[in-house]
């Protein structure tokens, strides 16, 4: 297939002294050199979770083979080295967000969970009747659902930063809905149905001029670029270890020390306790105080493991190659008759969603899955974008640093085929 002109397929990047050789990473990957229906796999559903490196797979099965035992208890050898191997990670999280201090760092199931403490615990603590929450137009339901809970259990109310037709925040009208009523900002860095990077640093920036807090949903973010938390001034952010190419069931809440020490516990259990009695129980310091019960242990190694995977790869490599695979696949598509692409912000990171003039997104998907290309066709917890977008769902392929040009072809000569099917 001929490339759109001007454009060339990437195949690997070199950037000063920064070398990223696809075709080594690729074979970090097993699942990589599957087939699925007698093809092989593409794999362009990075989004929704990406592939695991083999060094995460042998973290995990090293770890229950050889160190399985629960935290913080036992005087025991296995406890021991369970403990440090966990606490361990915990400071790799803090080198990698570069926060200031590992007990920022709390470990959660996810984003979502990350998200809810946040609300539940400092929303409920810090909001009353008729104080506001500002999100944006872009966010995943994650990010909308447990304001809308907060909102209903406290009287307080949630107000939507606009978009444009590209699919890039409105900021005057952010500006605008900045008051004093405003108690919280919590907005998406990058968004995971559109693929727009958000200017957050000036969304932080504008929220401070009014001391107003803010939470980052960087679950689309720290796969694919450099997060400085002390940088950006964030209060809050929040990841997901499966989609930095480590396991599921893990997740990372960073949160400014002084925040956290004034937030309630949001789950009561062992652990997070100093003293308990029937009377009264007192609380444990941060971050232990919000990781009630036996955490996912394994996880977090795993994600200790992945995190120094990407960190040994560079965000930086990262992100400028995948920019180039962004911008190869948005050539070719658009190269295509009735395909629309929905979200054409300037600032993009890895999603391309888009339609196809009269065929649902469910069908493109199960052709695409025939040929052995895995993408994402729905809503992607994105209901809200859809209704902006006036589509019912979007397809959506996103990319990792493993995926390739030629793979980029694939999906568009597979695009093609769904057209000579519905078209
Ligand atoms: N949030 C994930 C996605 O966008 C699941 O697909």
């Amino acid at each position: 297939m001929k490339p759109a002109q001007g454009v060339i397929a990437p195949q690997g990047l070199r950037t000063g002294r920064t070398v990223l050789d696809v075709a080594r990473i690729r074979e970090d990957f097993p699942i990589l050199k599957q087939q699925v229906h007698g093809k092989p796999l593409v794999y362009f559903d990075n989004a929704a979770t990406s592939q695991k490196p083999q060094v995460v797979i042998d973290t995990l099965n090293r770890y229950y083979a050889t160190e399985n035992a629960n935290i913080h208890r036992g005087i025991h050898f296995l406890s021991e080295l369970a403990t440090a191997e966990y606490e361990e990670t915990r400071n790799k999280v803090k080198r990698f967000l570069n926060a200031s201090e590992s007990r920022e760092i709390v470990f959660v199931r996810g984003t979502t969970e990350g998200i809810n403490l946040v609300a539940q615990s400092y929303g409920r603590r810090f909001f009353k009747e008729g104080d506001e929450v500002v999100i944006s137009a872009m966010e995943h339901h994650s990010n909308i659902v447990p304001w809308q809970m907060l909102c209903e259990q406290v009287g307080a109310r949630l107000r939507v930063i606009p978009m444009n037709h590209d699919g890039e925040l409105l900021l005057d009208e952010y500006e605008r809905l900045l008051g004093a009523r405003t108690k919280l900002v919590s907005v998406a860095h990058v968004s995971n149905a559109l693929g727009t990077i958000n200017p957050i640093g000036r969304i932080i920036e504008s929220a401070h001029r009014r001391n107003i807090p803010v939470l980052v949903d960087g679950a689309q973010a720290a796969p694919h670029m450099k997060v400085d938390v002390q940088e950006l001034d964030c209060d809050f952010y929040a990841f997901s270890g499966h989609k930095l190419f480590g396991p599921t069931g893990i997740g990372v809440l960073y949160g400014k020390a002084r925040h956290l020490e004034a937030m309630p516990p949001y789950q009561g259990g062992g652990d997070m306790i100093s003293l308990v009695t029937f009377e009264k129980t007192h609380y444990n310091i941060i971050p232990y105080k919000f990781e009630a019960g036996t955490p996912h242990i394994a996880g977090v190694i795993g994600l200790g493991a992945a995190i120094d995977y990407v960190s040994g790869i560079g965000l930086d490599a990262v992100a400028a190659y995948e920019g180039e695979v962004l911008a190869y696949a948005t050539a070719q598509l658009s190269t295509i008759q009735g395909l629309r692409i929905i979200g054409r912000a300037k600032e993009k990171a890895s999603v391309l969603s888009f339609v196809l003039e009269g065929v649902h997104p469910h069908d493109i998907g199960t052709v695409l899955d025939r040929e052995g290309v895995a993408i994402r066709a729905g809503h992607h917890c994105a209901m809200p974008v859809m209704q902006r977008f006036g589509v019912p769902a979007t397809a959506r392929a996103s990319f990792a640093f493993y995926n390739t040009g030629e793979e980029v072809d694939v999906l568009v000569r597979a695009v093609r085929k769904v057209l000579k099917v519905f078209g």
